[in-house]
């Protein structure tokens, strides 16, 4: 939550000169997880993702297909948006930073810097590496190369403009110091640290002569330059808040109560561009800062680093649409702690369907509708009053109880696998309760009743509590319980306590939720 109790999280805008694959996928679903949840807990949210569409590498891209860098820009900005739909992403915003109004805010910004005096001209001469679009010094550079993408780099000569970085560096460490947690994990925020305190930052390069590059946002105090495409990128955080809200606040007059953002979501290698960059940027124009930067890992293949020349960068598309959606938003979030690295592998998802979707919730959904359907002919019972009622509900209930504390811990540290893993703790012991019960054999029809109505109940809890990770799963629970409504339309408050679903609910047993994969790969 930010100073003014809003919930504004971002994703980083993505390169449009290449199709999204599994980690642009990654950082937007960890986004909406958390956009889902501050919205059922009655905040106010602003979720926005965007691309990233001007620079060397798009404008590469955009030439090797014949095509003017916009119209490129155009074509390519809808695999994302679409992609977007089929995870059931629910950003309230898309920014393009070639949108006029971002360009206008770049530019007001660079105007301002430059009248402050925290921009100015110089002669340069350094290492450029051209894919990467940043310089380098003589001494950073490993066996002659680029010392991020090994590639070998050229000596370039030419005038520039500097955006005076170092000015802020002690700034910066007392800052992160003050702030335990800016930067997170733990570990990044060290590292962060110690490159600070132990290394000289210099002054950032904010300029590319137009001769050399082209496609970029112009400076408004030359005009034979163009604006440096991280300069660009980094102000979209800011500049949507200028034009692009969630409809109700677009109404209002106080847009810019929705900076500083409560999170940035990055993968582990732009966490130089954020921490530094951005951060001196924002006070060097006395904003605030956002109140963190949480840095993803990376996802490997089958062990392996994800490159074209390997052929093995994972399509999203392709996973949606052998396992779904929400198989995939759940595999992505359950199997490796966020922050940390992870292997992605179809062996490794599939196992985790049959075990934890099929077997666990979807078996636990299927027997449950079953037996109303059967022993109450689809009318959810009433619950009578009886001392075995008060154990059973005491028992499941207490499952409950006790998540509603720390779910809503895991997920504001954005431990998203401790909440799933609890989750599916209850699911395994309402599976196991029902495996020794055996409520199919239960004589006394009070205590079948108590039974199928605690596990009417349950699902439907289960269904609020998993709906930020799969929404589309979680909605279809709520549908085939007879309840009525899309989940996203109610508060936490008003759906989390227990007996909230009516005797006499009519059940709508459909489909099953994730049917038992048995191919062999
Ligand atoms: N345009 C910049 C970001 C500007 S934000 C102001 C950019 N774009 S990107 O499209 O190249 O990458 C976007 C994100 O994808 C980064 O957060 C990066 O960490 C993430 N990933 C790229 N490959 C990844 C994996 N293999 N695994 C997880 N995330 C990865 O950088």
């Amino acid at each position: 939550m930010n100073n003014t109790g809003k919930f504004y999280v971002t994703t980083p805008i993505y390169y449009v000169n290449d199709i999204p694959h599994i980690g642009h996928a990654y950082t937007t679903i960890a986004a909406d997880i958390l956009a889902r949840y501050n919205r059922l807990k009655g905040n106010e949210v602003f979720f926005l993702t965007g691309t990233d569409e001007h620079g060397q590498k798009v404008e590469k891209a955009a030439k090797e297909k014949g095509l003017q860098p916009k119209k490129h820009a155009d074509i390519m900005v809808e695999n994302f948006k679409n992609l977007w739909e089929t995870l059931n992403i629910s950003n309230d915003a898309f920014i393009r930073t070639t949108d006029k109004e971002h360009i206008a805010t770049v530019q007001k910004i660079l105007q301002e810097l430059y009248g402050k005096d925290e921009i100015e001209k110089r002669s340069y001469s350094g290492w450029y590496c051209t894919p990467d679009e940043r310089f380098w010094t003589e001494k950073d550079l490993v066996d002659g190369n680029c010392p991020d993408c090994k590639r070998p780099v050229e000596q370039i000569q030419e005038e520039n403009y500097f955006f005076l970085m170092s000015r802020y560096q002690q700034r910066l460490i007392d800052y992160i110091k003050t702030h335990d947690s800016y930067i997170l994990p733990e570990t990044r925020r060290n590292e962060v640290l110690g490159f600070l305190e132990n290394n000289t930052v210099g002054d950032l390069c904010v300029s590319r002569p137009k001769h050399r590059l082209s496609w970029g946002i112009p400076l408004p105090f030359d005009d034979n330059f163009v604006t440096y495409v991280w300069f660009d990128a980094l102000v979209n955080y800011y500049s949507a808040t200028k034009y692009l809200l969630p409809h109700a606040s677009r109404l209002t007059p106080h847009a810019e109560d929705w900076w500083p953002a409560v999170h940035h979501l990055i993968g582990k290698d732009i966490l130089t561009t954020h921490s530094v960059y951005w951060s001196t940027m924002l006070m060097a124009l006395d904003l605030p800062l956002p109140k963190n930067i949480f840095a993803h890992g990376w996802w490997t293949v089958n062990g392996k680093k994800m490159s074209k020349s390997l052929s093995n960068v994972v399509n999203p598309n392709e996973i949606i649409d052998k396992y779904g959606a929400d198989a995939f938003r759940y595999f992505l979030f359950r199997e490796v702690p966020f922050g940390l690295d992870g292997d992605f592998s179809e062996e490794a998802l599939i196992n985790r369907f049959n075990t934890d979707l099929a077997n666990g919730l979807g078996n636990l959904m299927s027997r449950s509708l079953t037996m109303i359907e059967k022993y109450r002919g689809g009318e959810i019972p009433d619950a009578v009053e009886s001392k075995d009622r008060e154990d059973l509900e005491k028992r499941i209930n207490g499952l409950f109880s006790s998540i509603q504390i720390s779910y809503d811990d895991f997920i504001e540290r954005l431990q998203f696998h401790h909440a799933l893993a609890q989750l599916w703790k209850i699911i395994s012991e309402i599976n196991e309760y029902i495996a020794l019960a055996v409520p199919w054999k239960e004589k006394d029809e009070g205590t079948l009743s108590n039974i199928l109505y605690t596990l009417a109940e349950s699902l439907r809890l289960i269904a609020v509590y998993l709906f930020p990770f799969m929404p589309g799963t979680a909605n279809e629970i709520w549908r085939q319980l007879g309840l009525e409504g899309d989940i996203s339309k109610f508060r936490f408050e008003e759906i989390k306590n227990w007996e909230r679903i009516k005797t006499g609910t009519c059940i709508k047993k459909g489909r099953q939720l994730f049917p038992r994969i048995i191919e062999k790969l």
